[in-house]
């Protein structure tokens, strides 16, 4: 039995990854460690939850002592770190936070799974550590970290923490930064599930400056893949970039929506943009694909019809994330942009 900790897997992404790895390695236990922040939400893996390969941990990363416990308690073999603070919005209004989770957390995880001889450490970084593109290339392992945002460089940091791990002690890390996800369960503060939940109700669908701001979009399905693939047969000491191959402008994205939804375009307002807005990000995922025999597989129109299907049929899940806190949050973030006679962003 081989066991894997696996970080914030009460996320988008990590839940995901949790069932992945339950439904197709059977000889492994998942330790599924989350905080439980805003974003994570345990309903997601209701099915699991009693089954004896899952065990659930409700641990701050940033709590040393807690880490060590939970260590003290399993005999982890794998690690594979997705937990982080993770919306560039978030960022902006509150940096602090996500140095604490992004950069301390990591650190603490990286110490004490390195003292207790794991195995193998995967680290989930993000494509944003190379900041932002022109209007050609694409970032490759080799392209230099530049991140722009509070959000990206603290995620720049818990990279580079991750490199430093194996260089300075030989600790065997291997390190991925994939592009922007989308899929099934997304909580609704990005693009895609924002704009799904806002037009399903009929609410504006804030866009920021022009719209064409490009993002390379993978499905999550296709991101797990490339994570478990790294976590079992990626070189420790290196990068890996997954990507989606199917880069578009925000407002093409917004378009598709809606014509999906049978909704008009009358619902689209454009807003301030995003500070420090990074302008495109595209990825070149060709050492993933030589080196892991990855590739993203979804089409993106398929997998976009089957994630607003998604959000049609949860609609109750929908409504209970955006009361509460949400609102506050919502408020704080659009409530100036959206008001009557605010200035658009271009
Ligand atoms: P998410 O916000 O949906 O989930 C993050 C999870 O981490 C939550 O369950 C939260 O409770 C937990 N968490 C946050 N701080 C914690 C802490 N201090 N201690 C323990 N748990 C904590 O994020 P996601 O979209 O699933 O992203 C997962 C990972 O993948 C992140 O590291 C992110 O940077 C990376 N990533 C995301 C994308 C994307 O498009 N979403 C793309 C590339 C990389
Ligand atoms: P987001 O989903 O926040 O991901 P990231 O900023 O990490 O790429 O945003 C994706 C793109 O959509 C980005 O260019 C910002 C833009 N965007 C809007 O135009 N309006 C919105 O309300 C949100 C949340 C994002």
């Amino acid at each position: 039995m081989t066991t894997l900790l696996l970080t914030g897997g009460a996320g988008f992404i990590g839940a995901n990854l949790v069932r992945k790895v339950l439904a197709e390695r059977p000889d492994w236990k998942v330790v599924n460690l989350d905080a439980l922040t805003y974003a994570g939400d345990l309903s997601w893996l209701e099915d699991v939850l009693g089954d004896p390969r899952h065990a659930f941990e409700k641990v701050d990363l940033a709590d040393r002592a807690a880490v060590e416990a939970v260590f003290a308690r399993h005999a982890i073999d794998h690690v594979a770190h997705l937990a982080a603070e993770s919306h560039v919005d978030r960022s902006i209004l509150e940096p602090a936070i996500f140095v604490r989770s992004n950069v301390l957390g990591t650190q603490n995880l990286l110490d004490v799974a390195r003292q207790s001889g794991v195995k193998r450490f995967l680290h989930v970084s993000t494509d944003e550590v190379y900041g932002t593109l022109g209007a050609t290339g694409k970032f490759t392992e080799e392209t230099p970290l530049a991140p722009n945002s509070p959000y990206s460089a603290s995620k720049a940091g818990s990279d580079l923490l991750a490199r430093a791990a194996f260089h300075t002690f030989g600790f065997p890390v291997v390190i991925t930064r994939c592009s922007n996800n989308y899929g099934p369960r997304q909580f609704p503060e990005k693009l895609i599930p924002l704009m799904i939940a806002n037009a399903l109700d009929g609410k504006p669908l804030p866009v920021y400056g022009d719209g064409q701001q490009v993002r390379d979009w993978i499905h999550v399905d296709d991101h797990c893949a490339g994570l478990l693939a790294a976590l079992e047969r990626g070189r420790p000491g290196e990068v890996y970039n997954f990507g989606g191959e199917t880069e578009l402008p925000n407002l093409t994205v917004v378009r598709a929506l809606l014509a999906i939804l049978g909704r008009g375009e009358e619902l689209i307002r454009y807003v301030a943009d995003r500070p420090g807005h990074d302008r495109r990000y595209a990825i070149d995922c060709g050492k993933a694909k030589r080196e892991l025999g990855w590739m993203p597989r979804q089409p993106f129109a398929a997998g976009l019809r089957a994630t607003v299907d998604w959000y049609r049929s949860n609609a109750a899940w929908v409504a209970r994330i955006r009361s509460g806190a949400y609102r506050d949050y919502y408020d704080r973030q659009y409530g100036g942009r959206l008001a009557p006679g605010s200035a658009p962003g271009h």
